[in-house]
């Protein structure tokens, strides 16, 4: 047997707290905003049938699927996307769902990718999808969902910018210029390398996939143009002239509910994955540094493909990785929170049992309680109660013990008060009651408390 440290795998990360408290503050932020919208959550299996995959995503994830065969001798694969799950599970219920459903989830996914910035062969996706509806509404409707996710984190138009466009449209220009409908996909995803590999690079694709010359600088042409100039330009081509009204459609909608300024027609925008039919959509960082944050369209044909029902759908995948870069970019990402309300600092082991009781019924009523697991000086306590980021200490000593007071600290402003210990451990959603002025021995001022960068060595003595 091998003896040595075993690191953990590429392209695969360990959620330190601090790591773990950003994506949950992706999470929540991501919950409110599917709440907001009226979506309910769900979830499926991380691993899946490999057909589930193979039959609609299209090459690039497939070829970039964690596949194996499991003991039983089925072929399975980790998920990599969450679309195909949706599609499985709604088409399972379809006649009991009302619709329009409106569906979100958080699921971790799989690519066997080239880890890089911004790719990595693990991350979270918050998926939010409709079905039943074929009214460009629906499309706008989770357009503005996910740029409010993007909001809800404190971005803004100035830091993203949503690329739409529509699979017909480019559909009926490739039909515009003699490419045949069976050649469409394999042509979508030549376009979809445009930004990677630049026209040049896609010139050259194209001409293996046997688009001729003259029509690939046509269509390359044309796809630089803006919506009404493309439309113009087509005068009398009906498909692209429907195509074209109906994304107007959803700009208009855009629009209307004050989006203007997030979202830009990019007829080069195709999508990779295999399986979208109509408006498809990316959010881009504005400055262009970075991958796509989000990615999504309609797929209509797909809950057919996969589970025999005809429903029209749509929605996008929104990933954590590249968000999280944009947000430590843009210095969006929160101080940490508070770990602690209340550290008990005990004068003496003595007063450990009495400590004990208060923590239990401190915690009982929700707080977040702490004390050290050693009897040690004050002056360490308090420095361990500042570590940790304590909104007070309650400090109790033989005095205070003896009296039945504590003395509760805030630790942001030194202010310190007396209570009455039984109402910190009898009175589960009770104020603690102060001592009465009259009733103190000493003032507040004496208790046994000090800053811990005086009391350090002092305090500790005691
Ligand atoms: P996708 O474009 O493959 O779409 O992924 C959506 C987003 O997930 C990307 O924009 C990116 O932010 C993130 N992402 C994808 N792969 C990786 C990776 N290897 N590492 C880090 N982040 C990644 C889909 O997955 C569709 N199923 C989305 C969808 C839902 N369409 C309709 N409904």
């Amino acid at each position: 047997m091998s003896s040595g440290e075993i690191r953990g795998l590429t392209g695969f990360r360990d959620f330190f707290p601090e790591e773990l408290a950003l994506r949950r503050h992706l999470f929540s932020a991501w919950r409110r905003v599917g709440a907001r919208y009226g979506f309910t959550e769900y979830d499926g299996p991380p691993l899946e049938a490999l057909e589930l995959y193979t039959r609609k995503s299209g090459e690039e994830i497939v070829a970039q699927l964690y596949e194996f065969e499991d003991k039983g001798g089925r072929a399975v694969a980790l998920r990599p996307e969450m679309t195909p799950t949706f599609a499985r599970m709604i088409a399972a219920r379809a006649g009991g769902l009302a619709k329009p459903v409106r569906w979100f989830s958080i699921p971790q996914l799989f690519r066997y990718e080239r880890p890089q910035r911004g790719r990595l062969r693990e991350h979270f996706q918050l998926n939010m999808d409709i079905v039943g509806e074929t009214n460009p509404l629906a499309d706008a409707e989770i357009i503005s969902a996910g740029i409010d996710a993007l909001r809800e984190l404190g971005l803004g138009a100035a830091d993203i910018v949503v690329r739409i466009s529509d699979r017909r449209l480019i559909g009926a220009l490739l039909d515009a210029n003699g490419i045949s409908a069976g050649d469409h996909i394999s042509v979508f995803a030549t376009l979809d390398r445009l930004e990677k590999e630049g026209e040049d690079g896609v010139r050259a694709r194209l001409a293996e996939s046997g688009v001729e010359s003259e029509a690939a600088t046509r269509l390359l042409a044309a796809i630089r143009l803006p919506l009404e100039e493309l439309a113009a330009a087509h005068e009398g081509d009906e498909a692209i002239a429907e195509a074209a009204c109906r994304l107007s459609t959803v700009f208009a909608h855009l629009g209307a509910a004050g989006f203007t300024d997030f979202v830009r027609f990019d007829a080069g925008l195709v999508r990779g994955l295999a399986y979208y039919t109509g408006t498809v959509f990316e959010i881009w960082d504005r400055r262009d540094e970075l991958r796509a944050i989000c990615g999504g369209g309609r797929y209509d044909d797909l809950l057919k493909a996969l589970g025999g029902v005809d429903l029209p759908a749509l929605g996008f995948g929104m990933g954590d990785v590249v968000l999280t870069e944009l947000l430590r970019d843009r210095e969006l990402v929160p101080a940490a929170a508070r770990r602690v309300d209340d550290y008990i600092v005990c004068v003496s082991d003595a007063e450990r049992p009495l400590a004990l009781g208060i923590a239990r019924a401190l915690r009982d009523r929700g707080r977040r309680v702490l004390y050290d697991l050693r009897p040690r000086g004050v002056g360490r306590q308090f420095k361990a109660a500042h570590q940790a980021g304590a909104g007070r200490t309650v400090v109790i000593g033989p005095r205070e013990a003896e009296r039945g007071v504590a003395i509760l600290r805030d630790m942001a402003s030194g202010e310190e008060r007396e209570v009455v210990l039984e109402t910190l451990t009898r009175q589960p959603s009770g104020e603690e009651r102060e001592v009465a002025p009259e009733t103190l021995t000493r003032p507040p001022s004496a208790a046994p408390t000090r800053p811990p960068s005086t009391a350090a060595g002092g305090a500790d003595a005691r």
